[in-house]
């Protein structure tokens, strides 16, 4: 398999689409529009030319990988690809409408895989062709920088298809950790609580943003704090994330913590909207309270 797709040029799709090119796939890579894609693809060629100037890759290798990705405007292209790997909104709607589009030129034996972080695997195969060709591929951020994906297997995902992803993840050099379709996975449930409780520390007093991001930072040596990783993941995907936990569980432990649903009320959503617990209009983050 050469040609593979990838449907979201975000943050997310932008990154798969990188690693993939620079192991040698053909990359279709599409947007709601082309415009969309092309700009997906302009902010990858910004990240190559970045690592040609450290010195990280050759220019020529730089070129290549951007000439494999090729923004699309609909789903035509991908009846020659066999992986196709979704990167859209994280909402199930949105996704299940992609599933259902891509289903129409889905080639006989490709793999359709989903980088949700927290929607069941098993209940959106339901809106596919084959379930047993769906799985879950889930990727961390920054992608080009994070060595893991998990692999999620609905109950219908056949061990030809878990291979195959396998296979890819091997190609593409990163570590594939097994998990069933239970609420977040492994990384989310367990990373979700640290961050939803060091804004119930924040909410009761316990300490200053900074202090609570020194502590973990340095204390536990994380590379960032929680609440500055909340800002970098965004506080609203924090929150929904949280909320799937509480929900799908009904377990208590999950609650969203009070200043976390604050923020996102407020459209105080981290990074992407400059800002979160911290305020990024400036050159270097400043703590809000
Ligand atoms: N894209 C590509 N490369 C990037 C990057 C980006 N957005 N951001 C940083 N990098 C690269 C830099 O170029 C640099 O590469 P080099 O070592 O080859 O020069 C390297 O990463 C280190 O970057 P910096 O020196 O600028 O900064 P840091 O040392 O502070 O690292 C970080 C930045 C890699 C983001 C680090 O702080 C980190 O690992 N943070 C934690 C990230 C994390 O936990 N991600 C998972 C989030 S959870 C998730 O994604 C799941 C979802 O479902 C919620």
């Amino acid at each position: 398999m050469d040609k593979m797709a990838v449907i979201g040029a975000g943050q997310m799709g932008a990154g798969i689409a990188q690693v993939s090119a620079q192991a040698g796939y053909h990359v279709f890579l599409s947007d709601v529009s082309v415009e969309l894609a092309q700009k997906g693809k302009a902010g990858i060629a910004k990240q190559l030319a970045r690592a040609v100037e450290k010195g990280k890759m050759d220019a020529a290798d730089a070129d290549a990988a951007l000439a494999r990705i090729e923004p699309v405007g609909d789903y035509a292209k991908m009846a020659e690809a066999g992986l196709i790997i979704e990167a859209a909104t994280e909402r199930e709607d949105i996704k299940r409408t992609i599933f259902e589009n891509v289903g129409k030129v889905l080639a006989a034996d490709a793999i359709l895989a989903s980088n949700t972080s927290s929607i069941p695997i098993t209940r959106m195969a339901a809106a596919t062709t084959d379930a047993s060709r769906f799985v879950g591929v889930h990727f961390f951020n920054p992608v080009p920088v994070m060595g893991l994906i998990e692999l999620i297997r609905g109950l219908a995902t056949s061990d030809a298809t878990v291979d195959f992803v396998r296979g890819y993840a091997e190609r593409i050099g990163k570590r594939v950790v097994q998990a069933n379709d239970a609420p977040g996975f492994i990384v989310n449930r367990i990373l979700l609580p640290m961050l939803n409780e060091a804004c119930f520390a924040l909410g009761e007093g316990v300490a200053t943003i900074e202090d609570i991001d020194a502590a973990v930072q340095l204390g536990l040596n994380h590379p960032m704090g929680p609440l500055t990783l909340a800002d970098f993941i965004g506080l609203d995907t924090c929150l929904s994330i949280t909320q799937v936990l509480h929900s799908s569980t009904g377990d208590p432990k999950f609650r969203p913590a009070p200043l976390l649903v604050k923020y996102v009320e407020a459209g105080w959503l981290g990074r992407k909207t400059k800002r979160g617990f911290y305020d990024y209009s400036g050159e270097t983050p400043v703590p809000t309270r």
